[in-house]
Parts: structure tokens; sequence; C-alpha cells
């Protein structure tokens, strides 16, 4: 039997492992500058935090999530998303006696029993940030700042910022019912996931993309006008925030965000080059959350980006570092003598800060320099009798193919001046 990894699901090898790792350090080194510190979470909770967290309506809890019974016929749910893991932990770690704005980030693998699609996985990557216990629209903005603060490290381009206002939960709720007049006569003409939704939270029919739907989308009554004076003017602050520090945006009455939680500010980053699966970023305010896991009302914002997505779009903008995949040295040898010296050689190299590797499988010669030049070594070099007796050899660079003498006897000098060469051809 030949096995394969679940469909949606990938294995990440060397050579783009090292892109995901740039990529998060670029995150993780953004998050600092905001103050931001990292949280690790489980990677399955109780169900009940995703049903009462992300909310009942959303496809998230009705067919996406991998749900089962662990053997003491507990429900549990291995995380959709990482903003309902968090508020948990933020109310059970009693984080609420921290001094406010809680500054969070995380970096999370998250499993979504979804279509499999380019840029659409069942299990997927999401480099997040969640803020708990400020109010006003300062904290959008810090957050948006943030994001903007990242992308202009990575040097992305063509990424934009639609933003809305959803409301409160009434607003909504008032919002709702008004749209479920307006479509239902119009029932028919929808798609089957609509004609749900129709029931269960008629906003989302505004964000479905299937063309029938899309035709009774645009006569539909505006949010805007069921919204609260107190959120309008959050949302007005907000936008002048953005525009006082220079960070482009769109306000855009569709984008309606397919999670329950959602108070006020909704948010996403959309790319063009992406396919179908444009969105790279989703966030917004949720300030009822905390009170629902338990906690005391708390407001809070985060955002999450998609990892995968994220590096697709680095990808078609020519933007992911050169990954360097072999060693920066090699070492060979002919017989047992300098297979010792070999062994000490390469010990004293990693040493100094070297990624250095040896011969372990006893090729030849011949074989040593092909094996070297396929792993990418940087440099060479093959001791035997004659590199013994002398104290010297020649080191190879594979690049060039040029030599240099070096001392066997004292390698110090020269490994220190391939260390420092390495570190220049990196920075
Ligand atoms: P979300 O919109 O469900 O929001 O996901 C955020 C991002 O994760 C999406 O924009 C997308 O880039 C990526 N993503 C989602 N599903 C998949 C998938 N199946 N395959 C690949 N990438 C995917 C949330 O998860 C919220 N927790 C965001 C948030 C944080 N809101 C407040 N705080």
């Amino acid at each position: 039997m030949k096995w394969t990894a679940p469909r949606g699901t990938r294995d990440i090898l060397p050579g783009e492992v090292e892109q995901w790792q740039w990529l998060e350090q670029t995150f993780a080194e953004v998050c600092r500058l905001y103050d931001f510190r990292e949280i690790r979470i489980p990677t399955f909770e109780h169900t009940e935090v995703f049903t009462r967290g992300v909310g009942d309506s959303s496809d998230i809890v009705r067919k996406e999530m991998y749900t089962f019974l662990d053997k003491g016929e507990r429900s549990m749910t291995l995380r959709p998303e990482g903003t309902a893991g968090v508020a948990r932990a933020f109310v059970e770690e009693g984080m609420q006696s921290l001094p406010f704005p809680v500054r969070l980030y995380y970096n999370l693998n998250l499993f979504r029993y979804e279509r499999v699609a380019k840029g659409r996985y069942r299990e997927f990557h999401q480099l997040g940030a969640e803020a708990f216990g400020a109010a006003g629209p300062e904290m959008e903005l810090e957050l948006l700042s943030l994001l903007f603060a990242f992308f202009q490290k990575l040097g992305l381009r063509e990424v934009s910022l639609r933003l809305n206002c959803v409301g409160s939960f009434a607003d909504r709720k008032a919002y709702n019912e008004a749209l479920r007049a307006y479509f239902a006569p119009h029932v028919s003409e929808l798609c089957s996931d609509c004609v749900q939704r129709l029931e269960l939270n008629p906003m989302r029919i505004l964000d479905c993309k299937v063309p029938g739907c899309q035709n009774w989308v645009d006569q539909a009554p505006s949010l805007m006008d069921f919204i609260s004076p107190t959120s309008q003017a959050h949302f007005e602050t907000l936008c002048m925030g953005l525009d006082s520090l220079g960070i482009p945006y769109e306000v855009d009455p569709k984008i309606v965000r397919g999670l329950d939680y959602y108070t006020d500010t909704v948010f996403e980053f959309v790319s063009e080059h992406v396919g179908t699966q444009g969105t790279i970023c989703g966030g917004g305010r949720y300030d009822a959350l905390i009170e629902e896991m338990g906690g005391a009302p708390t407001p809070a914002v985060g955002f999450a980006l998609g990892v995968e997505r994220l590096l697709m779009e680095l990808q078609a903008q020519n933007l992911l570092p050169t990954v360097q995949m072999g060693p920066d040295l090699y070492v060979g040898y002919v017989g047992d003598r300098a297979l010792e010296r070999a062994r000490l050689l390469v010990h004293q190299a990693r040493t100094l800060g070297l990624a250095a590797q040896m011969e372990l499988t006893g090729r030849s010669v011949k074989a040593q320099l092909k094996y070297a030049n396929r792993l990418g070594a940087h440099a060479v070099l093959i001791l035997g009798e004659t590199e013994l007796e002398t104290g010297m050899g020649r080191l190879k660079w594979m690049q060039t193919g040029t030599e240099d003498p070096v001392s066997i006897q004292e390698p110090d000098a020269w490994l220190s001046s391939l260390v420092a060469k390495r570190r220049k051809e990196e920075s």
C-alpha cells in the first residue's frame, strides 16, 4: 500500500520551509515592534468553544469542523480558526487582570473540511493577532498599521484593504429581517447555500460569488441605514485615522465576513493574484466574544493572515527569497587516517558557525565531488594521504571551480574567513 497525504493537506519540504521561516520571522519581528507577544494554544478544544465562539450560522460550524468524540466520549474539535481558542485562553488564564490592551499574536495550523481548490486547503496556516481591552478605533488602527508595516517589509504591492462596519448584534438583527423580506420573493433564483443563508444569516448572501445571487445584491437594503450613530462615528474616526496614516482602503459594504462574532469593524486584504481565493487576510472587532466565553465584557479586535495564500501572492510578485540549499562546507576523505581528520575538521567548522557536512557513505573521491555538487555545497575540501603529510589541502569553491591552499593543521583562520564570507553573502 502506498499512502498519500489526506486531500487538502500537504508536505512542506526543505527549500520551501525556509520561505515559511522567513515569513514567520518577519511577522514575529513586526509584532515585536508593535509590542505583541506570542501565544500558543491547543490544536483541539471542546467543540463548544467554536460552536459558541464562531457561531452556529457560520459555514465553519455548520459544515467544516473536524469534530470527534475522544475516548472519554467528550466532543472535541480540531481548531478551525484561532480567535475562539485565544479568547478561551484569555478568560481561562486570567488575562483580564493584565494591563489593557493585552496584545497577542500567533502562528497556527488550522483545520476546515472545505472544498479543496487553489489556495483553499483542509489543513492550512495563519499568522494572526488579537488585542483585548481597547474599545476605540485606535486599536483597529494599530492592527491595520501593523499589517501595513508587515506588507511593506515584505515588499508586497497590489493588495487592497476593504473595510466595512457591520454594527452591533441588535443592528444586524433588524438588518437581517429587512434582508429576509427583500430576498424572500427571489428565493427560487438563489443558490442552495443562499436559500439556507436566508434562514440563518441573510447578510452572507451579500458576499455570495454565484452570479444568480449577485443579481439581487445591488438593490438590497443598505446596512449603513441600520447602524447606530455610535457605530457610525466609530467607523468614521477609523477611516479618518487611516487617511492620516496614509493607509489606502476602500469602504466595501459587501464585506460581511463568514464568522458570527464580529461587531462594528470588519476588514479584508484582497489580492488580484490568488485566483478565486483572493482574500489574504481577514479580521475585525468582536466585542461580545469574551463575555460569550464566560469572561467579563471586554472589547477585542484581531486579524488572521492565510500563510499559504500570502506565499502564493509573494511568489506571484517575485518577492520570495532565494534559498541556499547546500552546506557552506563539505569535507570528503580517502582512507581511515583522513577520516579521523575530516571528522575533527567538520566539528571545528560547526563550532565556528558554518553549516558543514562530511562524507558518510564511503563514496569514491569522484563520487564525493559529484555528491558535493548535487548538494550545492559552497566549498569542498577532500583529505587524503598527501594532505595529511604536507599539512595543506585545496579548498575548492564550487561556484567558480577555483581553489585556494588551506592549512589542515591550523584551519581556524580560513574557517573564520569562510564564516565572514558566508555572512556577507547572506546579508
Ligand atoms: P477567516 O477569514 O476565516 O478569519 O480566515 C483568515 C484567512 O485565513 C483568510 O483570509 C485566508 O487567507 C485564510 N484561510 C481561511 N481558510 C482557508 C483555507 N481553507 N485554506 C487556506 N487559507 C485559508 C478567521 O479565521 C478569523 N479568526 C480572523 C480573525 C482574527 N478575526 C478576528 N481575529
